[in-house]
């Protein structure tokens, strides 16, 4: 099977990670030989609770350093620790409970939007698209701490879709969310998808969003397992009711 998007070469925008041991003061939380997350990449990341995913998303993202070992990121400068945070970064490391500027939902969607070289027609076009794929239309005016968790995350992924980062690293995107926001953010990484975007999708758990990823990393007993075979929804039937169970078009 190939390991990556058809569409996407060698020298494709990736991170590579060597040798990385994640110890929190003498406890070692993992270590693996080598990762590499590049664009047209859909890997669904697994673990139980406190095994590591948001630690090692956040390496790949460059916030956190590792203990030990090697990170480099190719085809890309990453971005200096002032603007580690910046929607506009080639590898974008999204929050379980993402981060909105202090405004309305409409400045949060066109603060994105600011530094790219898009003419006002594209920028129009592209914030409309984002709108619509997230069903924001009728909340543009409302400030953004009012929004319930899923309408927040529907605005922090249709502000990364406007930004069009290569890698978009995505932690628990659907946890804790009611099921009509689940299935638009479903919507919204498969068209992240379509477009190439490298994913890095956490759950501690498969469902509907895992089902359409192409690589598993699983950590497991203080190592990341990689594997070409992602896990179905039925193989862990039993110990999942509460989340999304339908199929993807993939
Ligand atoms: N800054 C930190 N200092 C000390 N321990 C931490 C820190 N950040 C995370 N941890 C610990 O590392 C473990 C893994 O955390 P995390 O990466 O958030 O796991 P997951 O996302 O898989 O639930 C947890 O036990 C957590 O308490
Ligand atoms: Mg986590």
């Amino acid at each position: 099977m190939a390991l990556s998007h058809p569409s996407v070469s060698n020298d494709a925008i990736q991170v590579h990670a060597q040798n990385v041991l994640m110890k929190y003061q003498q406890h070692t939380l993992f270590s693996v030989a080598d990762l590499t997350f590049k664009q047209g990449d859909v890997i669904y990341l697994q673990g139980d609770n406190g095994s590591g995913k948001s630690t090692l998303m956040k390496i790949l993202a460059g916030l956190i350093t590792p203990t030990q070992g090697r990170v480099a990121s190719h085809g890309f400068a990453r971005n200096p620790w002032w603007q580690i945070d910046s929607l506009l970064g080639k590898a974008v490391y999204l929050h379980q409970h993402p981060y909105l500027f202090e405004g309305s939902v409409k400045y949060n969607l066109t603060y994105a939007l600011k530094q790219l070289t898009l003419t006002a027609k594209e920028r129009h076009h592209r914030i409309e698209q984002a709108i619509n794929m997230a069903q924001l239309n009728d909340l543009l005016d409302h400030h953004a701490s009012d929004l319930s968790g899923g309408e927040r995350q529907r605005l922090a992924i249709a502000r990364a879709w406007i930004a069009q980062p290569k890698l978009l690293m995505l932690d628990e995107p659907i946890s804790n969310m009611d099921k009509h926001s689940q299935r638009l953010v479903l919507a919204m990484i498969n068209q992240l998808k379509q477009d190439g975007t490298g994913l890095l999708i956490s759950s501690h758990q498969t469902c509907g969003l895992t089902a359409l990823c192409k690589q598993h990393w699983h950590i497991k007993q203080g190592t990341v397992h990689t594997s070409m075979h992602v896990p179905t929804t039925e193989t862990v039937h039993q110990s999942n009711t509460t989340e999304l169970h339908y199929g993807t078009t993939n």
